[in-house]
């Protein structure tokens, strides 16, 4: 079976971002980004994109814009529709990195959700109201504060039956 699965940290008021960069920084998190999407490709808007600054290693980097952006190491595609017929060529596992844009457009597709769930509020200007009443909680895991993380995190996998 294909996963489309977005994989996303988000606060404890929907925040994602703010002036297009993270709200956190949680070395942990990363670890278990990577885990997931290594090896995969990862579909993003061009903001993020930017916000990232180059190709992640490892992974077919899938960058959605309307613009022509010059960069070695990512596929540009113009439309939802192409990045997906990409990856789906790919890999059995995709994953949708962001950002706020991109979530939402992709929500009729995904079977998966992989949530960071940090805990705390932030000024944000980029949000998403997950829609998760269509799945089940399959995996929780806490992640306590400490010298490394300023924030308490939970690791949620969700699935649609
Ligand atoms: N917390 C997290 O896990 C997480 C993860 C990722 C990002 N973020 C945050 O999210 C924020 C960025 O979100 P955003 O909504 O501003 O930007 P975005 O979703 O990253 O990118 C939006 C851009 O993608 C392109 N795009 C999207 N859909 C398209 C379509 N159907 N056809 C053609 N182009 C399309 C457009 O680029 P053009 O304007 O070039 O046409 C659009 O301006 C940042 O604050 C970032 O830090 C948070």
């Amino acid at each position: 079976m294909q996963n489309i699965c977005a994989i996303v940290a988000i606060g404890e008021n929907n925040e994602i971002g703010f002036e297009n960069s993270l709200l956190w920084h949680l070395p942990d998190d990363f670890k278990w980004f990577k885990k997931h999407t290594l090896g995969c490709p990862v579909i993003m808007g061009r903001k993020t994109f930017e916000s990232i600054g180059k190709p992640l290693p490892g992974r077919l980097n899938i960058v959605i814009s309307s613009k022509s952006i010059q960069q070695e190491g990512i596929e540009l595609v113009q439309s939802i529709e192409q990045a997906l017929q990409i990856a789906k060529s790919q890999s059995k596992d995709i994953f949708v990195i962001g950002g706020q844009m991109v979530y939402k457009e992709f929500e009729d597709y995904y079977n998966k959700l992989i949530i960071t769930r940090v805990l705390g509020s932030f000024k944000a200007d980029a949000f998403w109201q997950i829609p998760l009443e269509s799945y089940d909680l399959k995996y929780s895991l806490f992640h306590p504060i400490d010298e490394k993380h300023r924030y308490a995190m939970e690791f949620c996998v969700y699935q649609k039956p």
